[in-house]
């Protein structure tokens, strides 16, 4: 049976984007918490396997932008992982559940590892958020990470990343079971984003820094803005 329609979007509008967007460091544990004591209901994070296939947060799936220090995510095992202050995906699911804050959590797999990362991530997150009253909404841009995560929790709602809305946006989100779509607002038209809400699916938006463009958006029905300036955008449409 297909997930598909949501009635209404049962997820915080307003969400931080890689945990406290601008104001901390990206993919942290601090940076989520920031993001919880300035009042956001949600986070954004992107989440990679390990060399061991530990999950952790981390965007790139090189360690040096984040950390300084050479190296790839994908053959750096955890415990190389932990020195540099990158979070495994379990404490930062933690984390979100004691502080009642909603998760988008994005699955980023390095190359090669699509599936691999699909499935472990789905098959964690259901067991992290089990009896939460909100789950976490897994997304990605890569279908066969989504289809692997189908497999492993049928019941987690998906989201299908795209950077400019695909023509057969509707098919795609079809075949892959999604309940919304995640796209960037760069690229986002009305016509498309209506036609996205008259079909039933969620919409969600990154990165939008600026109000001008979060009331545009909120306007065409948008469901949700995933945001760096947390204090621009936050206190005003939160
Ligand atoms: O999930 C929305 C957004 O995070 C996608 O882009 O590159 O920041 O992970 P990126
Ligand atoms: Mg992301």
């Amino acid at each position: 049976m297909l997930a598909l329609a949501l009635v209404r979007w049962p997820y915080p509008r307003i969400v931080a984007h890689r945990g406290g967007g601008s104001l901390a460091p990206e993919n942290t544990l601090a940076a989520i918490r920031l993001a919880a004591s300035l009042g956001f209901r949600g986070v954004e994070f992107d989440v990679m396997l390990a060399g061991d296939g530990t999950p952790v947060l981390i965007h790139d799936e090189t360690l040096e932008r984040t950390t300084g220090v050479k190296g790839e995510v994908a053959v750096t095992p955890y415990r190389e992982l932990e020195k540099l202050d990158i979070p495994r995906f379990q404490d930062a699911a933690r984390l979100c559940r004691e502080l009642g804050v909603w998760a988008n959590v994005e699955i980023k797999p390095a190359q090669g590892h699509s599936r691999a990362t699909g499935e472990a991530v789905a098959g964690m997150a259901s067991e992290l958020w089990r009896g939460a009253p909100l789950q976490p909404v897994l997304s990605s841009f890569s279908s066969v990470a989504l289809e692997a995560a189908r497999a492993a929790a049928r019941e987690l709602p998906r989201g299908l990343l795209v950077d400019e809305v695909p023509a057969d946006w509707l098919g795609q989100l079809r075949a892959l079971d999604c309940v919304a779509l995640h796209c960037n607002q760069r690229h986002l038209g009305e016509h498309e984003a209506r036609a996205i809400k008259k079909a039933g699916y969620g919409l969600l938006c990154w990165t939008v820094n600026d109000p001008v463009a979060a009331r545009r958006l909120l306007g065409w029905g948008t469901d949700c803005l995933v945001t760096d300036a947390l204090k621009l955008i936050g206190p005003v449409f939160k």
